[in-house]
């Protein structure tokens, strides 16, 4: 069934897509939840903004909004098969406008640190505003997390499309930026993210999801017992500001090192200078990969729920942030005050820095290149 696209289509709430296979149920296969739900999360600048509530065959489900394409709920089971959800966030669109960490959003242009705020292409040098002591993060003052996409059900059934332009300056990039990101909810329990742009001037690009996750309670309590894995033998150290030195160093011996699935907890207080300069984990691993493509970047799983979680991802980095600079003051969902590290989020992207930083992966995007990367969030439970 093709979704037609108008603003009051969308405002009612309704069911707008049933896959096929939710015809004629028979006795041995019970009847598929799967739909998409579309309803009025907001307004924003006199414009509504819509939740698309995404459930899958077996009643999980995954709800995104128009505003910063925002995962504002993931409700999964846990190893008795009760839905909870995962994900910290706002029940209305006026608090995520107010004041968010980022949580769920796309960031963009550049998702982590520019520093300085300064960057150079063929020889012109651009100036971005400075919102992270002497640096540029997530995209400066007005990033992708706080811009409306255009929301589109996509015609396979199972997800969801969203567009933005971003003209050309905007927050002080070149090129007009054409971006979409879909979210794809499987019946597995897979959140596939995929990120595709193009761009009228050579600019710089690198866009990811800023969800914090807490398997066990969606953070009413701090993620300190989760269990993570990093699928990374390096990682990418930082000065004080949070920006790489530009070294590739190896994890042997650190507290940094998730090679061995280790408690979050369990060495986030040792004396260490780099967990000293992110007040926790707040550091870009380098995933280790044989081939392009999707790979494993990490694990993370929640001993009490027996929820876990595999993030794969065609990027070569994942930042690991441990909530360290969650302090209370956000009441997120069902009047929860999220506390110290009571989320954490596993960010996919190129490294920090990049276009200051020759020796890595390149971020730039010319005219005529399409900018195409994947990420996949997949839940089951043990
Ligand atoms: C990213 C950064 C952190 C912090 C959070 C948002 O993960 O690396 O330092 O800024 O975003 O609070």
């Amino acid at each position: 069934m093709r979704f037609k696209h108008t603003r009051t289509a969308r405002a009612a709430s309704v069911v707008v897509a049933l896959l096929a296979w939710a015809c004629a149920p028979t006795q041995t296969e019970p009847e598929s939840m799967r739909s998409i739900e579309t309803s009025q999360f907001g307004v924003i600048e006199g414009e509504p903004v819509t939740l698309f509530t995404l459930t899958n065959a077996s009643g999980a489900s995954v709800g995104i909004i128009e505003y910063g394409g925002i995962v504002v709920s993931l409700n999964m089971p846990d190893r008795d098969g009760n839905l909870g959800d995962v994900v910290l966030g706002f029940d209305t669109l006026d608090a995520y406008v107010a004041d968010t960490p980022y949580f769920g959003a796309i960031t963009g242009r550049y998702a982590n640190r520019i520093a300085g705020g300064k960057f150079e292409i063929d020889g012109t040098t651009y100036e971005l505003p400075v919102n992270n002591g002497p640096n540029s993060l997530h995209g400066g003052i007005k990033g992708f997390d706080k811009v409306i996409w255009q929301g589109t059900p996509t015609e396979s059934g199972d997800g969801v499309s969203f567009s933005y332009v971003s003209q050309d300056g905007e927050e002080g990039y070149p090129g007009r930026l054409e971006a979409t990101v879909s979210y794809t909810w499987t019946d597995d329990n897979e959140l596939q993210i995929d990120y595709e742009a193009s761009t009228d001037k050579p600019t710089v690009i690198n866009l990811t999801n800023h969800s914090y996750f807490n398997l066990k309670d969606g953070g009413a309590s701090p993620i300190l017992d989760h269990v993570l894995m990093i699928n990374a033998d390096h990682y990418t150290p930082v000065d004080a500001t949070s920006i790489p030195l530009g070294e590739i160093a190896s994890l042997d011996g650190s507290p940094l090192d998730f090679r061995e699935p280790t408690a979050i907890g369990a060495r986030i207080g040792d004396e260490n200078e780099q967990l000293g300069f992110g007040a926790g984990y707040d550091h870009n691993y380098v995933i280790s990969r044989d081939a392009d493509g999707l790979a494993l970047a990490a694990t993370v799983s929640e001993p009490e729920t027996g929820r876990a979680m595999d993030v794969l991802t065609a990027e070569p980095g994942v930042q690991f942030y441990s909530g360290n600079f969650l302090d209370g003051h956000h009441i997120g969902k069902g009047q929860v005050a999220y506390q110290h590290r009571s989320g954490l989020c596993l960010e996919t992207q190129h490294y920090p820095d990049s276009p200051n930083q020759p020796d890595f992966p390149s971020t730039v995007l010319r005219p005529g290149e399409t900018y195409k990367t994947s990420t996949v969030y997949k839940f089951y439970t043990r």
